[in-house]
């Protein structure tokens, strides 16, 4: 994955992708869908720069990122925390759990990411693991059963690793 820091200078990558693509303005979900793979979402100088580059308007970009709920166009942390709030793990009480981690990570109302990009919150609705309610989700591992204090150890795992 690209260093969040270095996405405004480097559309090297974003390049070989639309050369992949054939630069076809037809192909621009997969194209975007692998931008995100890159970069972990979509910055607005980079879809900016592959509208210029499919000869296409900068707003047909910007409609279908924001389209689609699978685009993000924020940057996020690079430990994605998923926490699934359908209904039985909302019944399990996924709403202790989530507040436990977002105070865990000091997270301000209106933020997901924390200020060191090393954590994204998110809230999803059910995985297809309802047996395992209330479930939450880092980095594509499940892990279910949830509690409070498991989700922070898990966390605080994830922390100590970091510092390693
Ligand atoms: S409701 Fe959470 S996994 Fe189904």
């Amino acid at each position: 994955m690209a260093e969040l820091t270095s996405t405004a200078q480097n559309y090297e990558k974003v390049c070989a992708i639309l050369d992949k693509y054939g630069c076809d303005s037809n192909k621009l979900i997969p194209i975007l869908q692998k931008i995100q793979e890159e970069y972990n979402y979509l910055p607005e100088d980079v879809m900016t720069f592959v509208a210029t580059k499919l000869c296409i308007p900068p707003s047909k970009v910007f409609g279908v990122a924001t389209f689609f709920a699978h685009f993000a166009l924020e940057a996020k942390g690079k430990h994605i925390i998923k926490i699934c709030n359908g209904t039985a793990c909302h019944v399990k009480k996924s709403i202790p759990i989530r507040e436990a981690v977002r105070k865990k990570l000091n997270l301000a109302e209106d933020k997901n990411t924390t200020d060191d990009m090393l954590f994204t919150i998110e809230t999803v609705f059910c995985v297809g693991a309802c047996g395992l309610a209330p479930v939450m989700i880092i980095d594509d591992e499940v892990h279910g059963k949830m509690t409070p204090e498991k989700a922070i150890e898990i966390i605080d795992k994830i922390i100590e690793e970091e510092k390693k």
